[in-house]
Order: structure tokens, then C-alpha cells, then sequence
């Protein structure tokens, strides 16, 4: 079934402070998760929702180095172009930052420092996404950290406030957002906050107010790490090394094309052969060319 958003956009600058001095020199999402680079997971998150039309926001000084780590796409089947984000100013920002990219269709914007372990409950809320926006919500034991959602009794969206010293649910919003066109507009109606920044709280209550938000609830079987903290990037890492014990190459773009179908097994070879000598090329020769499947 063809996915009812071809567009991915995928914010990668921010600041990084909880992660200095790691993230002194280098974005965090070029910083690793056990053995890739952050960036990987997303990226592979929105291929495998079918999304080949990828637009990647990152610093101006981050840029070179993403595009040297990932090109144009082309050799794993997709489409990849940047943008600068001159200064973190908020992440509603990659929607006027990429309203050209965006040219009046679905849009799908993922965090750079979100990894999502499953994708079943996703792809049924993308299966389910017409119009309007859709968040995911996963519960956490530390709601005040994150943009929180309020339910009323038959699971709708009621409020959603960011960072509430009082929080009124569990329920975080998880960085990846579906919108419909009508994002862009929305975004340039949005203030900045106190802190000075455009606040994606504020734009999902505009559609929270036009009685266009919905909200899918992820389960106890979504994983789900917002990879923002050391402690944070160890407990990811360690998951990833988990899978990867067990010959499951989480948040490998390679493997992600070939399942999609956006390369097949001899361009994934070419791809082998032109790397290196490591673990990595070793499990995608037995994940993904040596495979029975
Ligand atoms: P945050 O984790 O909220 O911010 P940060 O990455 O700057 O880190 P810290 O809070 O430790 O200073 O950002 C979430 C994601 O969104 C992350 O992948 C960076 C990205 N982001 C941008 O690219 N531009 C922005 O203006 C903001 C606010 C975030």
C-alpha cells in the first residue's frame, strides 16, 4: 500500500547542552547510537513508513558533514535534500524552513534524536491519517520533561501543555508529527514563547483547537527513546546492541531499502563493496545478501 505522506522531514541542529562536552564540536545526531550514527534511525524510521522524499534540517555548520555521511539518497534508493536552521529557534521552524519542500502536501516531520523501536502502532496511525495532524503519545514515568497530552475517557486529545510542573497525564509526545499542508500556515500564525523560541506544543494545540488533532496512543510494545541525555543514549545503545546480537540491524538505512524495495540485493552488493572492512558490512552481507528471504 503506498504511504498516504511521501514527504519526511527530519530536524537535526538543536544545541545539544544536555550532551556537552560531547556535543561541543559535532551535532548529536551525528554522535553514535552502539554502532551508527544517530541520524540513521530516524532516517530509517521514515523509509520504512515509504517516505523517499527526505528533507533534512540541520546547522549551518552540521550540514557539510550530514551530506558527506548520507549524499543525495540516490545510492539507497531515496531522495535527500538539507536546509539550514541558521539558530535553534523552535521546532515548528522546519515547516517554514521547508514550506518549498513541503509544496502543498502531507508532511511527516521526525526529531533527529528520536529513535522508535516497532513500527506496527505507526503505520496503523499513518493508515488512519487523512487530514489534520496526528501525534503519538508514550507513557513515561517523568511527563514534566516532555510536551504532555490530556485524554478525555474515549482517548481523544484535550489539552497538551509543554513541560507542566503539573502534569495532567503520563502521556509525552513522541517526536513524529503528521500534518497536513496547512502546517506551514499555522506555523507562521505561532508567537515564540518565553523562551524565545516556536513551540511545537503551541502548534499542536492550533490544530488541537480546530478539532483536527488526533492522537495515537502507543502501547506497552513501542519503544521509544528520546535521545537527548548520556543516560538516554547509553540505554538506546544498548537496546540496538540487543538486536544486533540476534542479527537484527535496527535503524540500518541499507536494510531499510532493501525491505522497501528502493534497492534490490545486487545494488545493496555495490553498496558492501564499497565499504570497509567491519562488522557492520559483514551483518548486512548475512542480513540482507545472504538472506533466505
Ligand atoms: P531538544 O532535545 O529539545 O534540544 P537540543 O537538541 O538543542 O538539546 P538540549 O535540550 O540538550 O540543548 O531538540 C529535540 C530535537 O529537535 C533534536 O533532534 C534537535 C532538534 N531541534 C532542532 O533541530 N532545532 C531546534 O530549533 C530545536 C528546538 C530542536
Amino acid at each position: 500500500m503506498k504511504s498516504k505522506i511521501r514527504k519526511g522531514i527530519i530536524l537535526a541542529g538543536g544545541s545539544g547542552t544536555r550532551l556537552y562536552p560531547l556535543t561541543a564540536g559535532i551535532t548529536k545526531q551525528l554522535l553514535p547510537v552502539y554502532d551508527k550514527p544517530m541520524i540513521y534511525y530516524p532516517l530509517s524510521t521514515l523509509m520504512s513508513l515509504d517516505m523517499r522524499d527526505i528533507l533534512i534540517i540541520s546547522t549551518p555548520s552540521d550540514l557539510p558533514q550530514l551530506a558527506t555521511l548520507l549524499g543525495d539518497g540516490s545510492r539507497i534508493g531515496i531522495n535527500l535534500c538539507y536546509a539550514a536552521q541558521a539558530e535553534p529557534h523552535g521546532i515548528p521552524q522546519a515547516f517554514e524552513i521547508g514550506a518549498d519542500f513541503i509544496g502543498g502536501e502531507n508532511v511527516s516531520l521526525i526529531l533527529g534524536d528520536n529513535i522508535f523501536g516497532g513500527l506496527d502502532q505507526i503505520e496503523a496511525g499513518l493508515a488512519g491519517f487523512d487530514c489534520g495532524g496526528m501525534i503519538f503519545g508514550h507513557r513515561v514515568s517523568n511527563p514534566s520533561r516532555y510536551g504532555v497530552v490530556e485524554v478525555d475517557s474515549a482517548g481523544k486529545p484535550i489539552s497538551i501543555e509543554e513541560k507542566p510542573d503539573h502534569p495532567k497525564s503520563d502521556f509525552a509526545v513522541t517526536g513524529l508529527y503528521f500534518y497536513d499542508p496547512r502546517v506551514v500556515q499555522m506555523t507562521r500564525s505561532l508567537k515564540p514563547s518565553a523562551r524565545g523560541e516556536l513551540e511545537i506544543s503551541d502548534l499542536n494545540r492550533v490544530w488541537l483547537d480546530e478539532g483536527e488533532l488526533r492522537l495515537v496512543r502507543f502501547d506497552d510494545r513501542q519503544v521509544w527513546f528520546d535521545v537527548g541525555t548520556p543516560e538516554s543514549m547509553l540505554r538506546a545503545a544498548r537496546y540496538v546492541a540487543s538486536f544486533a546480537d540476534d542479527g537484527v540491524l535496527l535503524g540500518s538505512i541499507e536494510i531499510t531499502a532493501l525491505r522497501q524495495g528502493f534497492i534490490d540485493r545486487g545494488q545493496l552488493q555495490c553498496l558492501v563493496d564499497g565499504m570497509p572492512t567491519c562488522r557492520y558490512k559483514e551483518q548486512l552481507v548475512s542480513v540482507g545478501i545472504n538472506a533466505d528471504s
